[in-house]
């Protein structure tokens, strides 16, 4: 599994003899399948150049707050927004003392204060300076606000001193950082999910289908899995793969994705239908082709099929139940009556009138409609729209 698959990590270097290790923890972050970008302190660069920084990660490195090239090409409010995970490594006492304070005086100072990202503190000082009190104060504070440490180790230091200061070996970061991520707040949570269209076979070579991708219940189930949870994907026929830790299940038939669905759900906690199952199959299967010349005109007949996500929020009361509404106009409202009519937990609208967003494309706008409120998430690539969506459930469910 590449652990950090469509990730954006923004990797701050900051002024300590550590700094030369920087140019590994990119090179592990890169090969775990991460994009990753490079803010360098003035003091940083003392202690490795931004030219090797730059070569290992593959992306300019960012060092000024004030930079008209940095504004145009990502301003420092965009990078802050990029960033998934925001990782300071190594991470000075005087760095600890700056964002506990706060202050927004240089880009990586600001850039913390801008982005919503986890931030994961690697420090590196000299053992009594990180005993000291007022860096014990800053760590106390700091941890009280969520950020995440990663050491620092104990041990012999550039210095000479031995204790604790160290920063820990990149290996051990990337590791830490990975475990942490396991341990998100789906942990021990099952979600079974619905992905891409069905087909209704009409005869052996002919079927009943829509232009669902899979792109956006991909994205649902990759999301789910970086929150901790053991993911069962039911998918119909689409040509995109998933990650290998996804438990898998292709089906062709709305038929066989109920069976398939009804099969996970026994020990399922959370079911999210993103699947286009088409609403009708044709009533006769033909075993041979239906030749073109034996009429004129053909009739085929239709039946309505069973509707998976009603059967699932009927059967399995304790689940929460998800469903997608893929509308064309009076977005909102229709999707609201699908959430009662459905009996659900929560249902998100797309709007699949506009070419740009919904079906067979990168991006989706949405609105997270649950009894009590409903959240808009503006146009964004899927894999965003879904860590919002898995992270509003998570919640929902954790409260
Ligand atoms: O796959 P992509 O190309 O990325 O496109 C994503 C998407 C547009 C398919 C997705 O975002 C989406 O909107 N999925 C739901 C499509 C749909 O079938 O919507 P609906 O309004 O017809 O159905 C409402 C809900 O009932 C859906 O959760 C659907 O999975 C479910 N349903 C519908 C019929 C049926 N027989 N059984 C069901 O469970």
């Amino acid at each position: 599994m590449l652990n950090f698959s469509k990730k954006n990590i923004l990797l701050c270097v900051t002024g300590g003899i550590a700094a030369y290790k920087s140019a590994e923890i990119i090179r592990l972050f890169k090969k775990n399948g991460a994009d990753v970008r490079v803010v360098m302190t003035e003091s940083a660069k003392e202690f490795i150049t931004p030219l090797t920084l730059q070569a290992v990660s593959g992306n300019d490195i960012h060092d000024s707050l004030l930079d008209e090239k940095a504004e145009s090409a990502m301003g420092h409010i965009e990078l802050a927004k990029w960033a998934d995970i925001i990782l300071i490594a190594p991470c000075t006492a005087e760095t600890m003392s700056k964002i506990t304070h706060g202050r927004a005086d240089d880009l990586m100072g600001a850039l913390i204060l801008a982005s919503k990202a986890n931030v994961y503190i690697a420090p590196a000082m000299n053992t009594n300076m990180w005993m000291d009190k007022g860096t014990q104060n800053n760590y106390q504070k700091l941890l009280s606000r969520n950020y995440t440490f990663i050491g620092p180790a104990d041990g012999e230091q550039a210095c000479g001193d031995v204790g604790p200061g160290r920063m820990v070996e990149p290996n051990d970061i990337i590791d830490l950082i990975i475990s942490s991520l396991k341990n998100g707040p789906l942990a021990n949570k099952i979600v079974t999910i619905t992905a891409g269209p069905t087909r209704e076979q009409i005869d052996p070579v002919r079927f009943i289908s829509n232009n669902s991708s899979g792109k956006m219940g991909y994205s649902i189930a990759e999301a789910a899995l970086e929150l901790g949870a053991t993911v069962n994907l039911v998918s119909g026929p689409v040509s995109i793969k998933a990650d290998k830790s996804i438990n898998l299940i292709k089906v062709n038939s709305a038929n066989q994705m109920l069976e398939s669905v009804m099969n996970c759900m026994s020990d399922s906690d959370i079911f999210i239908g993103c699947a286009a199952v088409s609403d009708f199959k044709p009533s006769d299967y033909s075993e041979s082709k239906i030749k073109k010349d034996s009429a004129d005109n053909l009739d085929i007949k239709l039946e309505k099929n069973k509707d998976i996500l009603s059967i699932v929020s009927d059967k399995f009361p304790s689940a929460y139940v998800v469903g997608f509404a893929a509308e064309t106009s009076n977005v909102k409202e229709n999707a609201k009556s699908k959430l009662i009519s459905k009996n659900l937990n929560m249902i998100i609208s797309n709007d699949v009138s506009d070419k740009s967003i919904g079906f067979d494309v990168d991006e989706n706008e949405v609105n997270v409609i649950t009894k009590d409120e409903i959240i808009f998430l503006k146009r964004d690539k899927k894999i965003r729209i879904a860590r919002n969506v898995l992270n509003t459930i998570a919640a929902q469910i954790n409260n």
